[in-house]
């Protein structure tokens, strides 16, 4: 591989003069989705980093949670913010409380293994209304790429919905910093109580 792959793009983007693909997609589309929309009141965001710190303004008149365990990043959480892993959620929310979960960038992050992601997407249908919605992604060189079939909770308990302003359930985009440089958007509705 070519260690300065991506490198221009990535500095420009630190700097704020570059905006990759996937978060073009992710603020531009998935956000303005939910943004002000009374259908979604209460987001939950997964997962903070600095370029996203921007996130929790733009749903100012919105419950918008974010929740993260790293203490590095607590900083870049929003007013709700959550310093602990989504796995634990029902330590402060009640079923069903969350219209939209937002988990972009945290499979093959931080849930790095099937049974890790079978537990938080087990969690987040559990605090999810019905017809409520979840973003996921994943990466194609990171764990668990290609492999969500597999996980129980989302083919019982979720619906693949495609997302209204690009018709489809799924959307790949490409990162140009990273090796395989794939970045899947997935798009789902939930439907049912887990069997
Ligand atoms: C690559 S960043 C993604 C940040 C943001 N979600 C985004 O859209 O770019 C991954 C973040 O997910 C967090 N994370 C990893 N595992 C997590 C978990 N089980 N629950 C909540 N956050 C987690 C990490 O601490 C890290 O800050």
């Amino acid at each position: 591989m070519n260690p300065l792959r991506g490198r221009v793009e990535w500095v420009r983007w630190l700097m704020g003069r570059y905006r990759p693909e996937d978060r073009r997609v992710l603020e531009d589309v998935v956000l303005q989705r939910y943004r002000r929309n009374p259908n979604f009141a209460r987001i939950l965001f997964v997962g903070v980093a600095g370029y996203v710190r921007h996130y929790p303004r733009m749903f100012a008149e919105q419950t918008f949670v974010t929740i993260d365990p790293s203490l590095r990043r607590a900083p870049f959480g929003g007013r709700w913010h959550i310093r602990d892993r989504v796995e634990n959620l029902g330590a402060y929310f009640a079923p069903s409380y969350f219209d939209a979960v937002v988990m972009n960038g945290v499979i093959g992050w931080g849930l790095n293994d099937l049974p890790a992601v079978e537990r938080a997407i087990t969690v987040c249908h559990q605090h999810l209304r019905s017809g409520g919605e979840l973003l996921l992604s994943t990466d194609a060189d990171k764990p668990c790429h290609g492999q969500l079939a597999q996980v129980r909770a989302l083919s019982s308990g979720f619906v693949p919905a495609p997302l209204p302003t690009l018709g489809t359930p799924q959307y790949t985009t490409h990162v140009p910093w990273h090796e395989k440089s794939e970045h899947v958007f997935l798009f789902f509705q939930k439907r049912s109580p887990l069997a």
